[in-house]
């Protein structure tokens, strides 16, 4: 099962995909956990994506095009993926289909941007596994350390609120018109991302099976 999680930041995705991945046994691949990873490493890669991430901006396309076809290449793919903040730009779902790899479902998350605002501001993250907490909806059970490995949550650079509108910003004029796209492919499911985290991933799985 090939699938894409599509939304604007902060709608859940990576929450979802997380837990989706492991209820389907398929690997939960995010662009930006992969570009944080290399940023925590400090590797060249890392120092570019910093410089576009760090100001809501968007990784160039070829670099996160040639990322995802090498990730989508590993054995672990073989019996599918979740794809979580890729495609984000018309270019990057025209790679996807230029490589030939085909995709089964395209998943919309649906949320207000009041809310939006308020999951990103209130966001935790494991600096160590990647782990999502939220400070009201999702507490760890020890305020600031990570339920699954102990290590310290912290916020994400990217979490200003300056910046987070630039992300939505970002979001309504690169990212949005692939909704348009996959619809028409008939790829395209519409899900309501507000309302509680079981609920939305039981009912991912009950379309997917
Ligand atoms: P990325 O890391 O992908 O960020 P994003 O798409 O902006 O989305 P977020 O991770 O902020 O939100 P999410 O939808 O995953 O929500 P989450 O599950 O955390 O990308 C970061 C940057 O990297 C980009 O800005 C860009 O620069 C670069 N990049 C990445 N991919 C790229 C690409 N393809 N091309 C170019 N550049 C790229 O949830 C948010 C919070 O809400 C959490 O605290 C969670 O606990 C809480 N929450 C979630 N669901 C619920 C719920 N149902 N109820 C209550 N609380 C909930
Ligand atoms: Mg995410």
């Amino acid at each position: 099962m090939n699938l894409i999680f599509l939304g604007p930041p902060g709608a859940g995705k990576g929450t979802y995909a997380s837990r989706l991945g492991i209820r389907l046994d398929i690997p939960h691949i995010s662009t930006g956990d992969i570009f944080r990873e290399e940023m925590k490493k400090q590797t060249e890669l890392g120092k570019l994506a910093a410089s576009y991430i760090n100001k809501g901006n968007l990784v160039p396309d070829e670099v996160t095009i040639d990322i995802v076809k090498k990730r989508l290449s590993e054995p672990d793919c073989e019996k599918g993926f979740i794809l979580d903040g890729f495609p984000r730009t018309i270019a990057q779902a025209d790679g996807l289909e230029h490589a030939e790899i085909k995709i089964d479902h395209v998943f919309n998350f649906l949320v207000g941007e009041e809310v939006l605002i308020k999951r990103m501001s209130g966001r935790r993250t494991c600096k160590r596994c990647g782990a999502i907490y939220h400070i009201e909806t999702l507490k760890p059970k020890t305020p600031g350390i990570c339920d699954k490995c102990g290590s310290e949550l912290v916020q994400r650079e990217d979490e200003k609120p300056e910046i987070i509108k630039d992300r939505l910003r970002v979001y309504e004029e690169k990212t949005a018109p692939l909704i348009d796209y996959y619809r028409k492919r008939g790829l395209l499911i519409d899900t309501d991302g507000d309302r509680p985290i079981d609920v939305v991933v039981d009912e991912l799985v009950s379309i997917i099976q």
